[in-house]
């Protein structure tokens, strides 16, 4: 039976992640500072630990077949646009707590989440974004803290194999979103947040809509990217990888589609002190079709379908 230890096991991510292994035949160690708030973990073993401490690290990492760094400090624009020092220290020292102690004990492989986050703010200032491709990471310029840890981390990667050995994967994530994902409270991110305004609204009403909606962004499923992750990891790729949709979509596209699933008359409020992040971000998706044969299946109206029903839900059992 292969082992994991997936961290960040309670968070969105992390927490479908440990279903998907388990479905896989794999015996899992989920770790976080919380448990998974939306389901009960699939995990076999669950243990709540602050991973920014070395000595939590060494006492509950075990050699594994694979080890899912996915554990961050970390959360929709609202909350990376200004929360850098906190954001930086935190999953600087969990990353590299990690790193340290995986080299020590030669865990099999480790997989790293890293983000579209990562690439240089000037290639993001148009809404027609073609796709971002692997190498214009760059000269790096991430325009947030949170995508200069990531391509801090990437490079740490890259050093422990390159020097100590160690067999590591790194995807960047694009936006990925689905049930069971945070939706409220200052982490969310644009998809859920925008579900949580339009189930919350009336048949007609208006919501607020950060910046002026023109905004671009793709979005890819939870389970397209639990297929790729795991693509990747029985892959022998060993530089980053994007893990996203290569469909741009505006902000405005979004609120349509949602309203649509919703079955309720929208309009839009537009904020413009809100923060909204680059201009356009789009992956492209060359590499890893060549790479890994992977693509996202998943469409962002049958995603958001999925999405906006489970918030729905939940608002309805909270009230
Ligand atoms: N969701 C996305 O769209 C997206 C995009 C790009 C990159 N990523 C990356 O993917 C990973 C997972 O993201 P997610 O969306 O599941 O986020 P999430 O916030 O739902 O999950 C992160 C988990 O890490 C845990 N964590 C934070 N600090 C910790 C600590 N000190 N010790 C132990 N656990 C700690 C949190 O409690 C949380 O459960 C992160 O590294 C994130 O940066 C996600």
């Amino acid at each position: 039976m292969k082992t994991a230890i997936i961290t960040g096991a309670g968070g969105f991510i992390g927490s479908h992640l440990a279903k998907f292994l388990k479905k896989k035949g794999y015996f899992v160690t989920g770790i976080d500072i919380k448990k998974p708030e939306f389901s009960k973990t699939a995990a076999d073993k669950f243990i709540i630990a602050d991973l920014r401490d070395p000595k939590i690290v060494k006492k509950h990492l075990y050699k594994v077949d694979e080890l899912y760094m996915l554990a961050a400090d970390m959360g929709g624009m609202g909350f990376i646009s200004c929360n850098g020092p906190q954001i930086v220290h935190n999953n600087a020292i969990i990353n590299l707590n990690l790193l340290h102690r995986s080299a020590e004990l030669r865990i099999g492989k480790v997989f790293f989440s890293s983000s579209a986050c990562a690439y240089p703010e000037e290639k993001q200032l148009s809404t027609k974004n073609s796709g971002l491709k692997e190498q214009e990471a760059y000269p790096a310029n991430p325009d947030t803290a949170y995508g200069w840890e990531k391509i801090f981390t990437e490079q740490t990667c890259m050093a422990y194999h390159k020097e100590l050995g160690l067999k590591i994967a790194i995807a960047r994530f694009h936006n990925i979103y689905g049930p069971e994902g945070t939706y409220e409270g200052g982490r969310e991110k644009s998809p859920a947040a925008l579900c949580r305004k339009i189930a919350m609204a009336k048949k007609t009403d208006s919501i607020n809509v950060w910046g002026d909606g023109k905004q671009t962004r793709s979005y890819c499923y939870i389970d397209d990217c639990l297929e790729g992750i795991f693509k990747l990891m029985q892959s022998d790729y060993d530089m980053p990888l994007n893990i996203g949709s290569d469909r741009l979509v505006t902000i405005n596209k979004m609120v349509d589609i949602i309203a649509k699933i919703a079955k309720k008359k929208i309009s839009k409020h537009y904020d413009l002190s809100k923060p909204q992040g680059v201009r356009g971000r789009n992956s492209d998706n060359t590499l890893i079709k060549k790479t890994l044969e992977w693509s996202p299946k998943i469409t962002i109206e049958e995603g958001l379908e999925k999405t906006y029903k489970w918030i729905d839900s939940q608002l309805k059992k909270n009230k």
